[in-house]
């Protein structure tokens, strides 16, 4: 099998609203990462609209990675693909372009956990060995670590996502935001000049967390209309990072592992950044987090999986390549990590 720099896979990503295409070499090397962003004309993102979006710059995004990785088509090894978890439509076309060229271009399949390749990436792109994850975007809200063969939750929201909570109050409050600039970061900006921290909800329960009932209180609280949005903010953040730094917290001493990492879209926050940084130094652990471009979706961590998969006698053939909507992180098995 070829482990080398002549080796490449071709990663789509396109488990929502992103469709992606990265380029990576056998031994890691990101040559390329090409992506389009379907931006909703107003509310969230409906997988129909986000599927036909993916489908329409599909080709314009593979001739884009393709064109700056240098390679030509026939040059890759391997193509690689979201198979979940997701939305369904947006999963489907990914998978339909990833069988399309594997077929035609004769190379094998991987299908690829969504959420393994964002843990990928962050060890990749940061050296972390076998840290503690937490992962926080959209979607995802999960404490995770390697033990026996899997990538085991050891906590995760029972209800919302850390960043769809962040989005949906954002977008509550008509927070503007600059096109291409995440909700969750025109929220940060707002929350960085918060003063006042207003008592909301704060819901741990054993080692899982719950982000609703105070999405809610929130929400409520910005009805009434008698706090500045900038402490609302400020508030809601400190909340629910408190949270979900608490569980990694004891995952961390119950795990007693040396790493810390952070990675998903909600990874770019400073603010959650500095209390993970926090709490890494008091276990003695080094913390670790994904590069920005690297925190949101992107083909090349899928790339990156396929990679890791491939090399450890995993393919996909295309009659087990059908998209997994809710696709567990501790239902795949991790050769790869000793
Ligand atoms: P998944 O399928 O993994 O759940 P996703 O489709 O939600 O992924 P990601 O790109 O991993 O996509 O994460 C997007 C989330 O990250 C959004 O909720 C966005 O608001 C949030 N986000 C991005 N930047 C920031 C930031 N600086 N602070 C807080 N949240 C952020
Ligand atoms: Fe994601």
């Amino acid at each position: 099998m070829r482990g080398s720099d002549e080796a490449y896979c071709l990663g789509i990503e396109s488990t929502a609203d992103d469709f992606s295409v990265g380029i990576v070499t056998f031994n890691g090397k990101i040559l390329a990462n090409a992506s389009s962003n379907y931006v909703p004309e107003e509310g969230g993102i409906h997988p129909r609209e986000a599927a036909r979006h993916h489908a329409e710059v599909a080709d314009a995004v593979l001739q884009e990675a393709l064109v700056k990785a240098a390679i030509k088509p026939y040059e890759l090894t391997l193509i690689a693909f979201s198979q979940g978890p997701g939305l369904g439509p947006c999963l489907r076309t990914g998978a339909t372009v990833a069988r399309a060229l594997a077929a035609y271009l004769n190379r094998p399949l991987v299908g690829v956990n969504h959420s393994i390749a964002h843990i990928e990436i962050g060890k990749l792109t940061t050296g972390a060995m076998d840290p503690v994850t937490l992962y926080v975007s959209g979607g995802n809200t999960i404490v995770s670590a390697f033990d026996s063969g899997r990538y085991r939750i050891f906590g995760e929201t029972l209800d919302i996502a850390l960043g769809n909570c962040l989005d949906v109050f954002a977008r509550e409050a008509g927070v503007k935001h600059k096109p291409g600039m995440p909700l969750g970061a025109a929220l940060e900006e707002l929350a960085a000049n918060g003063e006042k921290l207003i008592s909301l909800p704060y819901v741990v329960k054993g080692m899982d967390l719950s982000l609703s009932g105070l999405l809610t209180a929130a929400i409520t609280m910005l009805r009434k209309g008698k706090c500045r949005l900038e402490d609302l903010c400020y508030s809601l953040q400190e909340h629910a990072f408190s949270m979900v730094t608490e569980v990694t917290e004891r995952a961390l001493a119950h795990t007693e592992k040396t790493e810390v990492l952070l990675t998903g879209g909600v990874a770019a926050n400073k603010r959650l950044q500095s209390m993970l940084r926090g709490i890494a130094e008091e276990h003695g652990a080094s913390f670790h987090v994904v590069p920005r471009q690297f925190a949101t979706d992107n083909g090349a961590m899928i790339a990156w999986t396929g990679v890791l998969s491939y090399t450890h006698g995993i393919v996909t053939p295309l009659a087990e390549s059908f998209v997994k909507l809710r696709w567990r992180i501790d239902k795949v098995d991790i050769p790869w990590v000793e």
